[in-house]
């Protein structure tokens, strides 16, 4: 899909990865999640809004019966402190638990999040997240299923967003350092 609308846009330097590459890891993360949680009650959380995009593709590269629910935090900024806005609907009490995200960044995010999920009395909690840009980590998080490693540059697309912008776009491309300032 060359002729999409952010390709000639002057904020976007290039595309990080392709549609097509994006379906490959959603469907080798896929068959992985399935042989792993065979025969166990799952539910695949995502993390609203940016989760969403790589949530849809990904649970249908998932060949066992599941449930979704969904999540959205709020940050006071750089620091660690957060709440949630968007709670999840089912208790996960006894159920397997796998974050969906699309970005783990600082690690500030999953650190919170996987914390409040552990006290939920789920029988597990672990992490699939599409990019890891480790360049930016500040808390630890165990990362089970990691999509692609990615340098220090800004992404746009599939979920992400610059300004709002941008999520919609079907690959992930890297923002201008001129923009990012
Ligand atoms: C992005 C991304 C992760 C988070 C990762 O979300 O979707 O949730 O940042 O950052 P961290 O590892 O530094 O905590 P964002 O806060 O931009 O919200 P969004 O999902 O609504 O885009």
């Amino acid at each position: 899909m060359s002729a999409y609308y952010a390709i000639h846009d002057p904020l976007i330097e290039r595309v990080l990865l392709t549609e097509d590459e994006i379906a490959t890891v959603c469907s080798t993360l896929g068959a992985r999640i399935s042989a792993d949680y065979r025969g166990k009650p799952l539910t695949l959380v995502a993390l609203l809004r940016g989760g969403l995009v790589f949530l849809a593709d990904l649970c249908r590269n998932i060949d066992l019966d599941l449930t979704l629910d969904f999540m959205a935090i709020s940050s006071y900024g750089t620091g660690e402190a957060v709440r949630i806005v968007k709670d999840l609907d089912d208790d996960v009490a006894g159920r397997h638990v796998l974050v969906v995200e699309d970005l783990v960044d600082t690690g500030l995010t999953l650190h919170y999040i996987v914390n409040v999920l552990a006290g939920r009395s789920p029988a597990s909690v672990a992490v699939c997240t599409l990019l890891d840009r480790r360049a930016r980590r500040i808390a630890d998080v165990p990362i089970a299923y990691r999509g692609l490693e990615i340098p220090d540059v800004f992404v746009v697309g599939y979920g992400l967003d610059l300004g709002g912008r941008y999520r919609n776009l079907p690959y992930i491309a890297v923002v201008r350092d001129e923009v990012m300032g």
